[in-house]
C-alpha cells in the first residue's frame, strides 16, 4: 500500500501534501518542529492555507525520522539557496538523503522537487546506492519534478499548471504509480526520460524570466535618464508584433534571484563561464539603489523640511500576494527610509507584522512609496493626491 511522505512543508511541501492527502495515506514531514507544532493546529504561518484547509485533511504531520519510515513514496521539497559567496547550497537535500539511506527499502520511490542544477539528483542517487547498497531503478527509483507553485497566483493553481515528471527507469509498475500519484497534483503531466533535462528546463524557466525583468529595468532606468516617459516607449513598441512585454520591477524570493547561480556553477564546473545567463543580476540587484535615488529626488524637490517628512512605504514582500519577505528588496529600501526620516511607516497587507493603513490615515503622510503592482496598491495610489505619489515603476503613473 502507497504510503506517501512529504519531506519539507514549506511554499511548495505543504500545498502538495495537502493535495495528495485527499487520497493517500501521507505524512508531512518537516525538521522545522515549530512549523510542525503550528500545521498540527491548522495553522499556515506563510498564509497560504487557512484552518479549515489543513484540518480537514486526514494526515499527519511530524518532525520526526521515525515516521518517515513507515513510508514508501517520498517527495523532497526542501530548499536549495545559495551561499554567500552566490554557489548553490545543497545542505538540505545532503540531510534528506543521509535520512533516506537509513531507511531506503526495496520498492521506495523518492521524487525531488527542490530546483537544483543537471546532475544533482545523480549525485545524491550514486550516494544513496553505495550507502545502501541496493541498485537504482532496480531495488529504488529516483526521481525528478520540478516545481513550478507560483505563491499567491489564485489562476494558475497547482491544479491547472504542467507539471514535468523525469523517470529514467522503465519498470511499468513505477511508471504507473508515478502517473498515479501525480495524476493527483496536477492535471497535465509532461514526462521525460532524462532526469538531467528536466532540471536545467527548470532552471532556465526562471533564468529567462529574471533576464526580462532586467531587460525592461534597464529600459526604464535609460528612459528616466532621457527623461522619456516609459509606459509610453513600450506601448508604442508593443504595437509590434513579436515585441514581448514585461513589467519592470524589484526581483526577489527564493527563485529569480537564487537559481542563474546554480546553472553557472554547473557550466563553469564543465568549462564555459557564462557570459549571459548572469548578465540581469547586477541589474536587478541595483533596482533597489535605482528606487532610493528616484524617491530621494522626488522627497528632495519638494523642498519639505526633513522633520515634517512622513512616508509610506507599500508592498513589502517579495511580490504581490505573497507574506514572503525573502530577499525582498523592498525590506531594505524601507529601512533605508526609516533610517533617514523617523516618521516613515511600511503596508503590506499580505504581511501580517505590518500595521493596517486606514483610508483616514492618508492624510498623515507626504509620500507614498510604490513597491509593487497590485489592485489593492492601486486602490490606495488613485485614493491619494498625486503629487504624494512615488512610483519608480510607474505602474500607476505616467
Ligand atoms: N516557493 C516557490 O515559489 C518555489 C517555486 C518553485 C520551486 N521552488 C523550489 O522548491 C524548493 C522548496 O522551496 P520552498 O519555497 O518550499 O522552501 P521553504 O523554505 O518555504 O520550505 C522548505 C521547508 O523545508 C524544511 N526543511 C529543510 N531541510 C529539511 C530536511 N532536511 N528535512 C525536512 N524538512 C526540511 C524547512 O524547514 C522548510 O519548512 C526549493 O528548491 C525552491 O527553489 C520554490
Amino acid at each position: 500500500m502507497l504510503k506517501i511522505c512529504v519531506i519539507g512543508l514549506g511554499y511548495v511541501g505543504l500545498p502538495i501534501c495537502l493535495k495528495l492527502a485527499k487520497n493517500f495515506r501521507t505524512i508531512g514531514y518537516d525538521i522545522n518542529s515549530k512549523r510542525i507544532t503550528s500545521l498540527k493546529k491548522g495553522v499556515d504561518f506563510n498564509d497560504e492555507f487557512k484552518k479549515e484547509e489543513i484540518k480537514k485533511r486526514n494526515l499527519t504531520f511530524s518532525s520526526k525520522s521515525e515516521d518517515v519510515k513507515k513510508c514508501n513514496f517520498y517527495i523532497i521539497c526542501v530548499p536549495t539557496p545559495i551561499t554567500l559567496s552566490k554557489k548553490p547550497e545543497l545542505k538540505y537535500i545532503d540531510k534528506t538523503f543521509k535520512l533516506l539511506s537509513l531507511i531506503l527499502k526495496k520498492g521506495d520511490i523518492i521524487v525531488l522537487e527542490s530546483t537544483v542544477y543537471p546532475g544533482v539528483t545523480k549525485i545524491f542517487t550514486d550516494k544513496l546506492e553505495k550507502k545502501t547498497k541496493l541498485l537504482h531503478n532496480h531495488d529504488f527509483s529516483v526521481c525528478y519534478s520540478p516545481e513550478r507553485i507560483n505563491p499567491g497566483d489564485k489562476e494558475r493553481n497547482l491544479n491547472s499548471i504542467n507539471k514535468i515528471v523525469a523517470y529514467e527507469g522503465e519498470n511499468i509498475e513505477v511508471k504507473k504509480l508515478l502517473i498515479n500519484v501525480y495524476k493527483k497534483i496536477s492535471k497535465n503531466l509532461i514526462f521525460s526520460k532524462n532526469i538531467k533535462e528536466a532540471e536545467t528546463a527548470k532552471g532556465i524557466e526562471n533564468i529567462q524570466r529574471d533576464l526580462n525583468i532586467a531587460l525592461f529595468n534597464e529600459i526604464l532606468i535609460i528612459c528616466n535618464k532621457l527623461k522619456l516617459n516609459f509606459n509610453e516607449v513600450v506601448r508604442l513598441a508593443s504595437t509590434k508584433w513579436n515585441f514581448i512585454n514585461f513589467s519592470p520591477g524589484l526581483v526577489g524570493g527564493h527563485c529569480l534571484p537564487v537559481d542563474p547561480y546554480y546553472l553557472t556553477y554547473i557550466a563553469k564546473k564543465r568549462g564555459y563561464k557564462s557570459k549571459v545567463t548572469l548578465s540581469g543580476r547586477d541589474v536587478n540587484d541595483y533596482m533597489k539603489k535605482h528606487v532610493i535615488n528616484f524617491a530621494n529626488f522626488v522627497i528632495r524637490s519638494s523642498r519639505i523640511e526633513k522633520n515634517k517628512i512622513r512616508i509610506c512605504v507599500i508592498g513589502l514582500t517579495y511580490k504581490y500576494g505573497v507574506a514572503d519577505t525573502r530577499n525582498s528588496q523592498k525590506i531594505d529600501i524601507l529601512k533605508y527610509f526609516k533610517r533617514k526620516f523617523k516618521n516613515t511607516k511600511g503596508f503590506d497587507p499580505f504581511l501580517k507584522k505590518t500595521d493596517n493603513l486606514k483610508n483616514h490615515e492618508l492624510k498623515k503622510y507626504n509620500f507614498f512609496i510604490f513597491l509593487s503592482k497590485g489592485p489593492k496598491f492601486k486602490k490606495i495610489a488613485d485614493l491619494v493626491d498625486k503629487k504624494k505619489v512615488i512610483d519608480p515603476f510607474f505602474y500607476y503613473s505616467n
